[in-house]
């Protein structure tokens, strides 16, 4: 059995400014694998990552685009390629998550929820896949939200749930280019916008965890960094979504 080889690939990570994708960008570094950090705004967020990586001897770039357009990824992605001459991994991990009740959520949340956490899978998927080459990887970061819905998010739910299903039609078809597609589903996560959710309810998320959790806590970045680059390695995970949730599924 032969293991994915991580060392000297380029790997381009979205919304890894903070969160969940930063510790993705920072494993893979670990890994020896040149990394495209990406935010949308954040500059100083990307930089922070950059330097990050840099400190434990790792390559890495920061792109500033909105990868909820098209230019967006097109930008990301031709300086990725610019710069390092090639593209082996794409983690399509940037997203929104926002609150409404379904009965309240009006045209310019459905716009924002739909192009962040579902056309960018798509615009970002297609524009990488113009240089991909046999051997190449696309991970999509789901949510366990797609799969058990979150109260209050529906547009958000109903998206990841989308990007779980997109996964399996992606992998079916890319298959005969050798690009593996896979995605990940994580429950709560110690993240900017893992505990936005609980300020606006209003609820501790210590308590939450300790109530609806089997690990009584949130779920650290680093943990769903090491689940995604094991995946990546795995040569036969294709087309499926681990779930990763502290058992939170379970209560
Ligand atoms: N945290 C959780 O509990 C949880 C659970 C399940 C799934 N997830 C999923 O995991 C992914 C990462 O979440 P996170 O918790 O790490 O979020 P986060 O802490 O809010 O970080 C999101 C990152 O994505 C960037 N970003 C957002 N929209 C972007 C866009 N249109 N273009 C480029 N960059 C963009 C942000 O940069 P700017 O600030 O510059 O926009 C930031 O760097 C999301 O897809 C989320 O749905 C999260």
């Amino acid at each position: 059995m032969t293991l994915y080889d991580l060392r000297d690939k380029v790997a381009i990570i979205t919304g890894s400014g903070r969160g969940i994708g930063r510790a993705i960008a920072i494993r893979l570094a670990m890994e020896k694998t040149k990394v495209v950090i990406n935010a949308k705004r954040g500059v100083e967020e990307a930089v922070e990552t950059v330097e990050r990586i840099k400190q434990i001897g790792g390559e890495a770039i920061y792109v500033i685009s909105d990868v909820s357009t098209r230019e967006g990824c097109k930008k990301l992605v031709d300086k990725a390629f610019e710069v390092f001459g090639r593209i082996d991994i794409l983690v399509n991990n940037a997203g929104v998550g926002l609150y409404a009740l379904f009965k309240d959520l009006d045209e310019q949340l459905l716009e924002k929820q739909i192009s962040a956490d579902f056309r960018s899978v798509v615009y970002c998927s297609q524009e990488a896949l113009r240089y991909m080459r046999e051997d190449s990887v696309i991970v999509n970061i789901a949510s366990l939200a797609g799969i058990k819905p979150l109260y209050g998010t529906s547009i958000y739910n109903a998206m990841k749930a989308a990007v779980i299903q997109l996964t399996k039609s992606m992998a079916l078809e890319l298959a005969e280019r050798r690009v593996r597609v896979f995605s990940v589903a994580p429950g709560f996560v110690r993240t900017k916008m893992g505990l936005s959710y609980f300020k606006v309810l209003n609820i501790d998320p210590d308590e939450w965890a300790e109530k609806h959790t089997l690990i009584k806590r949130l779920i650290d970045p680093e943990e769903v960094a090491e689940l995604v680059v094991s995946l990546i390695k795995i040569p036969s995970f294709v087309g499926e979504t681990v779930i990763i949730d502290g058992g939170a599924s379970l209560i």
